[in-house]
């Protein structure tokens, strides 16, 4: 039996319309699906990303369609590489679109010298980031009024 694996195209944001691509994903995802308030969900890391150099987003589009993102925050202010609002829109989840988001976003990490990345994991995907390679630490915390937990992974 042959497989057809879906063919995504994953772009880092470098324009203004790929940012607002990646912040209508999150808006579906974290704001209208999960109900995280707008003015937590969107911050100074989101802004036009020809003057924003403390993050760098990816936008994966699938038949020319935006369908995941995600970003990685630089090492800034004593603050190490963090991975965050990584979002799959939810008719395209389980056909490895978020892996393929945490993939490029590790690539671009590697490619600045970048081996050491921290996230929060919502509770119920600590197992999509299990699978590449993060370890989860400490106790469970609130954020967004969601319980997250610390993983690290060494790549
Ligand atoms: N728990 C455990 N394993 C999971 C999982 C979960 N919630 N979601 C996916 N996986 C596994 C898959 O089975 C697959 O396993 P495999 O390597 O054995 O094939 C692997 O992780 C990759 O899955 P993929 O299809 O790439 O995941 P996805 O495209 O469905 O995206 C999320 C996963 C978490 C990004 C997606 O469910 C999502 O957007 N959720 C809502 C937003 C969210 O909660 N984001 C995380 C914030 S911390």
């Amino acid at each position: 039996m042959r497989v057809e694996m879906p063919e995504f195209e994953a772009v880092p944001v470098t324009k203004l319309e790929q940012m607002a691509d990646a912040l209508a994903i999150r808006r579906r995802v974290f704001i209208e699906e999960q109900g995280v308030p707008e003015d937590e969900e969107i911050d100074i890391h989101d802004g036009d990303p020809a003057i924003v150099s403390t993050a760098l987003h990816i936008v994966l589009y699938l038949d020319g369609a935006p369908i995941g993102t995600g970003r990685l925050l630089l090492p800034h202010d004593g603050e190490g590489a963090h991975i965050g609002r990584v979002a799959v829109l939810a008719e395209h989840r389980g056909i490895g679109a978020g892996r393929a988001v945490m993939k490029v976003l590790h690539g671009n990490a590697l490619y600045r010298g970048i081996h050491d990345i921290t996230l929060a994991a919502q509770l119920h995907a600590i197992g999509f980031y299990e699978r590449l390679g993060y370890v989860a630490r400490d106790d469970v915390f609130l954020d967004a009024g969601i319980e997250h937990r610390w993983m690290d992974v060494r790549l």
